[in-house]
């Protein structure tokens, strides 16, 4: 994984800040007055069929940090999703023309309810979070970023696992011609991703369909990614169409690449160094090139909500 400087976007591309945090004060103060703004209008989410579309009723989270946010340029333009190239500003200029319509996800393996949705489908029963987290990526830098979402917890409740299910595994679109950096052999395509069924319940983790109140820009994973703050970047993968319930340990993409670099469990953790570089501290991106690095928190700062998971788990053996 290499680290690059972002480039530039054209401002015409990138959601003003002001109306953004302008909206997050509104949604804010409704909650405020309001106690809570759900509305009996609000039936489920629309996701429009457009990258930086605006999403309508987002709901704020008592999950999210008040942490300063990174601002749209850092988060769009220094990436890492290489099936689009492997510079951090390669997914940007090269995701520009992807179509993530229309899409449909599978649902397979040891659950009531399995089969083919339609993106649509797939996340219509569900109300849209904001979720503003610290992402920690294995490489040493960080940024906290506003996603809009809906609990894992949520979309797997609507499948019904069986008690066989032991952990969830999720898959990018494999497609050489829509991803053309799946032609590369850096990695086993395509991109695997697995949680434990406890991890994927646990109320911090997300599928993300959008950020900074829009719909999910394609360099970001659009249209639907996952995210868990408490663990390393790379867990956090993007395009999904396939999510099954197994009932053994799968494997990942980046395990099956360098199993001694990256674990399963990838918990963020300061004590325990990557082979080739300490984890103990993070570049936070857009402090400013003459900022210092910053402490790394274990489990990224969210230990109140996950420590328990890792109850009796040696997190230097299995990392
Ligand atoms: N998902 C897929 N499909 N392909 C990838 O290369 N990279 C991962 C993760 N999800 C990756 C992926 C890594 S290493 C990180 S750090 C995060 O996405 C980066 O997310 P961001 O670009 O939105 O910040």
């Amino acid at each position: 994984m290499l680290i690059k400087k972002p480039i530039s976007i054209k401002s015409s591309e990138i959601t003003s800040e002001t109306n953004y945090l302008n909206r997050r004060n509104f949604l804010k103060s409704s909650t405020l007055i309001g106690g809570s703004i759900i509305s009996s209008s609000l039936i489920g989410a629309n996701l429009p069929d457009e990258p930086f579309a605006e999403l309508k009723d987002v709901q704020p989270s008592k999950y999210s940090t008040d942490e300063k946010i990174n601002n749209f340029l850092d988060v769009t333009s220094y990436n890492n999703y290489y099936e689009f190239g492997l510079d951090k500003d390669d997914p940007y200029k090269n995701s520009r023309d992807f179509q993530s319509r229309p899409w449909s996800i599978e649902v397979t393996g040891e659950a009531e309810k399995t089969g083919v949705f339609d993106i649509e489908d797939f996340i219509k029963p569900h109300l849209l979070e904001e979720r503003i987290y610290r992402m920690r990526c294995v490489e040493a830098w960080s940024m906290v970023i506003p996603w809009v979402g809906i609990p894992l917890a949520d979309i797997i409740k609507t499948f019904k696992p069986l008690s066989s299910a032991t952990h969830v595994k999720f898959e990018t679109l494999h497609d050489r011609e829509r991803m053309p950096g799946q032609k590369s052999r850096v990695l086993k395509w395509p991109y695997r991703e697995g949680l434990t069924i406890q991890e994927a319940v646990n109320p911090l983790t997300i599928m993300a369909v959008g950020m900074y109140g829009r719909a999910l820009p394609n360099q970001n994973g659009a249209p639907i990614r996952l995210v868990v703050p408490w663990k390393y970047g790379f867990k956090g993968i993007k395009g999904i169409v396939k999510m099954s319930f197994v009932k053994s340990q799968p494997k990942t993409s980046w395990e099956m690449a360098a199993p001694n670099e990256y674990g399963f469990y990838a918990n963020v953790n300061p004590k325990v160094s990557h082979p080739r570089w300490s984890q103990a501290r993070e570049r936070r991106i857009g402090s400013g090139v003459f900022a210092s690095k910053q402490p790394t928190q274990l489990f990224n700062g969210y230990g109140e909500q996950v420590a328990h998971l890792y109850d009796g788990l040696n997190l230097r053996r299995h990392f």
